[in-house]
């Protein structure tokens, strides 16, 4: 584009790509006025109910690819996936000594990046998350590594592998309930840089090293911890209310409230919340979170009047986590472990659409003389 150093700033570039649509996809609608999403031409909460991990897999896999009858069935998902972390554990073995001195998630980012491109990638490195994450947090807590079991179903053997025993029925339904329903979010930072990197033609284990790397900034997938901070700092639902008022006079954002796209209640906390409720949390921990959401809803809507501040998916998420004994570094690597099946969607998509992303800039440099 031929610009030059005067035009820009009248011109001007939204800087966050904001309102602009960046690819047509059949995979989600987010609707930020009425706080609604739609995930694979179904309510969220509907998607929810009818889908478990390998089940939504294969529904969005099989959308992205267009197919209208795919073989990628849930059973057939479900028996890839299972091949899948086997491979993914002798990888995590052989890797062992690169391992030390990274965090959780520089250790996932590691072991995906070493994962080999090829037609079956994106069940090689949806498979490969749960093996990497359970057992980077064993090695992290100085336990021994635990060989996934392949016959199991996939969030069952996850939570078995990291725990080291078989996990109950709801414990297992309430994280299934949180990876569905972070599988997909419309045009997010991630699932974008998914989409950019798969447009050049490259593979699809690039584009989910590209599409982590872009999950793991704070402004997208690392809000849950600080919002565990803020309950840990409130300490007693009798405090809340003196808290809010205290950190907003001071300027201080609250955690896990506010969205780009959502000015009404994100419709993600309203799932998880119920999760969250089906867990049955310490009473004394819910009561903390009910009473700090209640203060903040309260303190927003008087601190930043017409703002439309609403609670967030960070911040049940927070919570169902904590509740499920997730240590808190792991809260990023477990969103990955849900939005994989996002990103390699996205990616088939872009692939089908075969046109390199390839936006234009505006030159607001020196002019030669
Ligand atoms: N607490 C207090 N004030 C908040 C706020 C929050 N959580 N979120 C937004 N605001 C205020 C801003 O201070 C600003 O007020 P001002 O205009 O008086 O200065 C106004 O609301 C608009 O904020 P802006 O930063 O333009 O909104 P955004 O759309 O860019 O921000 C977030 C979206 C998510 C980054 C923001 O709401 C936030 O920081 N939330 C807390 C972190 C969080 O929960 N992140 C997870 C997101 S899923």
């Amino acid at each position: 584009m031929s610009t030059s150093a005067s035009v820009a700033p009248e011109h001007g570039v939204a800087s966050g790509l904001e309102g602009v649509p960046a690819a047509e996809t059949a995979l989600s609608d987010v609707d930020g006025e009425t706080g609604r999403l739609i995930l694979c031409g179904l309510e969220l909460v509907d998607f929810v109910a009818r889908h478990g991990f390998e089940s939504a897999a294969a529904r969005f896999w099989t959308i992205a690819r267009g197919e209208p009858v795919s073989a990628e069935t849930p059973d057939a998902v479900r028996a890839a996936l299972g091949q899948a972390r086997a491979a993914a554990f002798i990888q995590f073995e052989a890797l062992g000594p690169a391992f030390e001195g990274l965090t959780l998630s520089e250790g996932l980012r590691l072991g995906l990046a070493s994962l080999a491109e090829g037609e079956r990638a994106h069940l090689a490195v949806t498979g490969a998350v749960p093996v990497f994450l359970a057992n980077l947090a064993r090695h992290h807590a100085r336990k021994a590594p635990i060989a996934p079991q392949p016959d199991l179903p996939h969030v069952e053997d996850f939570l078995r592998m990291l725990r080291g025993s078989p996990a109950g029925a709801t414990d297992i339904q309430a994280l299934t309930t949180y990876l569905v329903t972070v599988m997909d979010h419309g045009m997010n930072a991630s699932t974008f840089t998914a989409r950019v990197v798969a447009s050049t033609g490259a593979g699809l284990v690039g584009a989910i090293v590209g599409a982590y790397a872009a999950l793991t900034g704070p402004l997208h997938g690392g809000a849950p911890e600080p919002v565990l901070a803020m309950l840990d700092a409130v300490g007693r639902p009798d405090r809340a209310r003196s808290w809010v008022e205290d950190a907003l006079r001071k300027g201080e954002r609250l955690m896990g409230f506010g969205h780009r796209i959502y000015k009404v209640r994100d419709p993600r906390a309203d799932v998880l919340k119920a999760a969250l409720e089906k867990l049955k949390p310490s009473g004394e921990r819910l009561e903390l979170a009910r009473a700090v959401e209640t203060a903040a809803l309260d303190a927003l809507k008087r601190h930043k009047p017409g703002r439309k501040l609403e609670t967030n998916v960070e911040f049940y998420t927070a919570m169902l986590l904590d509740g499920l004994g997730m240590p808190r570094a792991a809260f990023t690597p477990l969103f990955a472990m849900g939005r994989v099946v996002g990103w390699s969607a996205h990616a088939f998509e872009q692939r089908r659409i075969g046109r390199l992303i390839r936006p234009a800039s505006l030159y607001v440099g020196e002019l030669p003389p």
